[in-house]
């Protein structure tokens, strides 16, 4: 018997519509087998749904360790607005539900008190690993604790993204390259660190970090991608965290003087975290061959004497400048070289110093209006 098109049309969408129902049952039993929940089945059953129907669907289900900090929160926004689920894994050391507070009203994001020193088994498409405390204050507040996030953190997450053959962005740092004595920074540079002193446990944390993802590389052909990040500002940093951009705004706000470390002639570059950001994104999107280092940051270079006299000038507080004993290990200089980022991730940096700034001034302004005490601030 002859069919006519429209009748054999018909009859191949039934037939497709049986291997695809057919495939599905299979592989939820298959998937249901080895003990995994039902929320991880369904995940895998829309993993291969959509990878059946030609990936229609182009959102992902994307894991952020250090969510609710300060370039953790931007990433997570960042993520959400792509259209992209987010599930943010925070133990909430340095980290802040106000971060995080317009975020916890959309349904595609999930938050998660957990601590990376600890396993975590969750099924998701890629994996940022951003938890670490950041700035000195922090991580020598328990250096033991701040060694095993790294190191441990890394270990565990490393450990998922093997499981689920997923790619993982580390969030290295400028620090591997300690007081460096050559000038800009280049990745093949291996860096100049003190290992026994009181920087060492985050430098050489996120040194073995580094060291931990290439092996996983190596020897379990993992799609990693490591990003070196240079000194990055912008809103929702701690306010107390002693970091230069956060300290000088929020001296000068005050109107106490502000605190220059050293003769001020120390130079640092800045990268404004939504361009921080988006090379994060740029980074992890790339093809398996794009591996790392890769530096990231803002190589416009300032003195750390022309950052205080431009956020005096731009909070009108009329603060002056006190100066104190430089801290032991402090680099000299920092500036990036990026010419990998812009060659293969073509990125670049695109707010200017003075224009960050005044974007997180305002913000600042408003944190410190809003919060009767530091605490609530930290909330
Ligand atoms: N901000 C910078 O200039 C800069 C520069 C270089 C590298 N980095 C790296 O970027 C990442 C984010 O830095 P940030 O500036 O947003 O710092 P941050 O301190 O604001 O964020 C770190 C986040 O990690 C969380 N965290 C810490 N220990 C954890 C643990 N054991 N388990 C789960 N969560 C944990 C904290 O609560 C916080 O939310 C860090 O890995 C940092 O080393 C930042």
């Amino acid at each position: 018997m002859q069919l006519s098109q429209q009748e054999s049309c018909v009859t191949m969408t039934y037939a497709a519509c049986w291997r695809v129902g057919l495939g599905l049952c299979t592989l939820v039993w298959f998937t249901g087998c080895d003990g995994h929940n039902v929320n991880q089945t369904a995940h895998r059953v829309a993993q291969c749904l959509s990878g059946i129907l030609g990936n229609f669907d182009m959102s992902k289900r994307i894991l952020v360790t250090g969510g609710a900090g300060f370039i953790g929160s931007h990433l997570c926004q960042r993520l959400l607005s792509e259209g992209n689920e987010v599930l943010c894994a925070d133990n909430f050391f340095t980290g802040s539900r106000r971060n995080i507070l317009p975020l916890l009203s959309d349904p595609n994001f999930e938050l998660l008190r957990h601590d990376v020193t600890f396993p975590l088994s969750v099924e998701v498409d890629q994996i940022y690993n951003l938890a670490c405390p950041a700035s000195p204050v922090h991580y020598q507040f328990d250096p033991v604790q701040t060694t095993k996030t790294s190191v441990i953190g890394a270990l565990n997450m490393l450990g998922l993204a093997k499981r689920l053959r997923v790619p993982i962005l580390q969030a290295s740092t400028s620090e591997v390259y300690g007081d460096p004595n050559t000038h800009p920074q280049v990745e093949g540079y291996w860096g100049n660190v003190n290992p026994i002193g009181p920087r060492s446990c985050y430098d050489e944390g996120k040194r073995c970090a580094e060291t931990l993802f290439f092996d996983y590389r190596r020897q379990h052909q993992l799609h990693i991608k490591v990003m070196r990040i240079f000194n990055t500002y912008g809103p929702k940093m701690h306010p107390n965290d002693g970091r230069v951009v956060s300290n000088f705004i929020v001296q000068a706000l005050r109107k106490q003087n502000i605190t220059i470390y050293g003769d001020g002639s120390q130079t640092r570059s800045f990268c404004y975290v939504d361009d921080l950001v988006d090379g994060m994104v740029r980074l992890m999107n790339t093809d398996a061959s794009v591996i790392g280092p890769i530096n990231v940051g803002n190589p416009n270079e300032f003195t750390i004497r022309q950052l205080a006299e431009l956020v005096v000038e731009l909070v009108n507080s009329g603060s002056r400048v006190a100066f104190a004993e430089l801290p032991i290990d402090d680099p000299k200089q920092r500036q990036p070289d990026i010419t990998i980022a812009r060659d293969v991730l073509r990125w670049k940096p695109t707010v200017e110093l003075r224009e960050g700034l005044v974007r997180t001034i305002s913000f600042f302004e408003e944190l410190l209006s809003t919060a009767s005490s530091v605490s609530e601030v930290l909330q």
